[in-house]
């Protein structure tokens, strides 16, 4: 029995090592086909890889050399990968056995050329991964063998040219990226073999054109990134024949017009990229129609205005980013046709104002950002029909003041940014302190949202004020006030002072204190704050609430009369609602007065 077991274990033993044995010194091989040798420690390729291999990698070593020895006997070789090493001498017939080489891989190396004749038997390959060395120039023919061929790498080099003809054989290529290089220009037929292409990538070249006809052949082209390279000018018909484009990358460039009807025939297109230009205007006819369309970058570019249907193919666009231009006019039907848009950027432009209508095509638009123009009013019915609206920004542009309602069409509005305005804080603050009151929590930090003129309210909160216009308490005030402020009081130090006027806001002569307005509320309010009262220059210059003696005279004359059908209003309808109910006059009595 022990004899037994000891002699299954010795057999056992023997085929291990014998299996282990065909495994090159300090590689691993998970199978019996496939070698590992990774590390540090390899400094040059095994010349006893065993000849049944047929995947063999090499990563993260320090192979700075190819032979021809190792690989010759190779002949099932399918997979091999030498990738991250010091690789910057291949030997030109280091492949010729690999005449079953399906995918290789040399990437992350040192390479500075692929040596002519290199690929001579490698018919068979159909992935080649030459990214990330120091390629400067490839020979003509160095690819003529690669018939096969499906995906090519060859970004991350310093190519500086492509030779005429280099991709000619390569009937059955997919994919093609020749980014990252040093490319100034491309021969207008270089891909013109390739006509199974699906992605074509060029970006982060330095190429200054683009050849008409360049892309002419390639109509399975579904990806073309031309990004962050130097391009000027597009041939109006350089995408005419790439109907199954489905994304295309043109941003970072300087182009500094898109000529009429250039993506007129791309209906596939669900990507398009085109911020960080020098585009001073998109004319009608450049967007045809594109179902299938979600998102439209056009920041950072030099758009000065919007012509009236620009976008109108893009029926299906949700996002819309027109930010860091210099737009300074938008035609009232610039919108039209964006029926799905959902978020629109505007920010960071030149508006001072907007068309009442110009949103009006937008009926699904969520976020609306507008901040940092020169905004310097803004139409009441200009959110009229965007009753989804959930997030404006206005902060940092120039508005003095809100119409009334502006924003009671918005039910679903979450955040609103109103800070870094210059708001009057005159009669007309009035709707948007009520406003802000109620809406505190969308205005994130309601008391960044400051008065700026008159100069003695300057920094105080909107939502400070005291101007509940439901009591009209205030207006009751500016009577005393500007009554105490006649035009012709120049004295210095005369008795022009707002909390003199306003000494006794609980004047029993004011009526119009009757509505909810506690003593707290008028105590805190600003005009019994010492800290802003103003010089009495300021006081000569400009009358309470910093109008001029006619404007108050006006204004004074239209709050008698206010005041007055106030009161008469009040008595008719005490009588009134005495006689129906008693229990809502308890809540009309203002507290001081139980
Ligand atoms: C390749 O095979 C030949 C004959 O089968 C043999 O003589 C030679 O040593 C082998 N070379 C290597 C590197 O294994
Ligand atoms: C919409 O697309 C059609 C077809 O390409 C084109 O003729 C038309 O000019 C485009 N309209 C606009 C407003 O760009
Ligand atoms: C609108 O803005 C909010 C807050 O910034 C964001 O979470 C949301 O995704 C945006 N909605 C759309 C449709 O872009
Ligand atoms: C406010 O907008 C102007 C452009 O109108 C911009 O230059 C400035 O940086 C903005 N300020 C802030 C704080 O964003
Ligand atoms: C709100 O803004 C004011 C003024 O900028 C600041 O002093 C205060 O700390 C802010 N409050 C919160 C909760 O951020």
């Amino acid at each position: 029995m022990e004899g037994k077991t000891s002699l299954f274990l010795l057999s056992w033993f023997l085929t291990i090592s014998l299996v282990f044995s065909e495994c090159p010194n300090g590689c691993t091989c998970p199978t019996s086909t496939q070698v590992d040798c990774s590390g540090a420690a390899i400094t040059e390729v095994s010349d006893f890889i065993p000849e049944n291999t047929k995947t063999l990698q090499i990563f993260n070593s320090r192979v700075t050399e190819l032979t021809d020895s190792p690989f010759q006997n190779l002949s099932v070789l399918v997979i091999l990968r030498i990738e991250r090493n010091e690789l910057s001498q291949i030997s030109s017939g280091a492949f010729d056995s690999l005449v079953n080489l399906r995918y290789l891989s040399l990437s992350n190396n040192r390479l500075q050329e692929l040596p002519h004749g290199l690929f001579k038997n490698l018919e068979r390959l159909t992935t080649l991964l030459v990214a990330n060395n120091q390629l400067s120039q490839i020979h003509p023919t160095v690819f003529t063998p690669l018939k096969n061929l499906i995906d090519l790498q060859l970004w991350g080099n310093n190519l500086k040219f492509i030779p005429q003809g280099i991709f000619d054989q390569m009937h059955s290529l997919l994919k093609l990226n020749l980014g990252k290089n040093s490319l100034t220009s491309i021969p207008a037929n270089s891909f013109e073999k390739l006509a199974k292409l699906q992605a074509l990538r060029l970006y982060e070249n330095k190429l200054r054109e683009i050849p008409e006809g360049a892309f002419a052949r390639l109509g399975d082209l579904t990806e073309l990134g031309l990004h962050h390279n130097q391009v000027r000018r597009l041939p109006a018909e350089l995408f005419s024949n790439n109907q199954n484009l489905q994304k295309l990358f043109l941003s970072n460039n300087l182009i500094s017009a898109l000529p009429r009807g250039i993506f007129a025939n791309l209906p596939e297109l669900s990507r398009l990229t085109l911020f960080g230009n020098a585009f001073g205007k998109i004319t009608v006819g450049v967007f045809g129609p594109m179902q299938k369309l979600k998102e439209l970058w056009l920041y950072d570019n030099q758009l000065l205005t919007l012509p009236n249907n620009v976008f109108s193919n893009l029926t299906q666009l949700q996002l819309l980013s027109l930010s860091r231009n210099k737009i300074h006019s938008i035609s009232s039907n610039a919108f039209n046709g964006l029926n799905e848009l959902l978020e629109l950027s505007l920010h960071t432009n030149a508006l001072t104002n907007l068309e009442e209508e110009v949103f009006s095509g937008l009926p699904k638009l969520q976020n609306i950002s507008l901040q940092n123009n020169k905004l310097k009013s803004l139409p009441r019915k200009l959110f009229r029909k965007l009753s989804g609206l959930k997030n404006i920004q206005l902060q940092n542009n120039s508005l003095g003041k809100l119409p009334p309602g502006f924003f009671e069409p918005l039910e679903h509005l979450n955040e609103v940014k109103l800070y870094d305005n210059p708001w009057r804080c005159d009669a007309g603050i009035h709707f948007l302190k009520r406003w802000i009151l109620l809406n505190q929590l969308k205005l994130g930090n309601s008391s960044q949202v400051v008065c700026s003129d008159p100069p003695l309210l300057r920094g105080q909160p909107i939502s400070d004020l005291n101007d509940d216009p439901s009591s009209l308490g205030t207006a009751a005030t500016t009577i005393n006030a500007d009554s105490a402020v006649p035009e012709d009081i120049e004295t210095p130090g005369s008795t022009t002072s707002y909390s003199q006027s306003s000494g006794n806001p609980m004047d029993e002569t004011s009526p119009l204190l009757l509505f909810g307005t506690t003593t707290e509320e008028i105590e805190s309010s600003f005009v019994t704050k010492s800290s802003s009262l103003p010089s009495p220059e300021d006081g000569r210059k400009r009358g309470l609430w910093g109008l001029t003696s006619l404007q108050s005279g006006v204004v004074i004359a239209v709050i008698v009369l206010c005041c007055l059908a106030l009161l008469c209003t009040l008595i008719v309808c005490g009588l009134y609602k005495r006689k129906k109910s008693s229990h809502v006059e308890l809540r009309m009595k203002q507290p001081n007065e139980a």
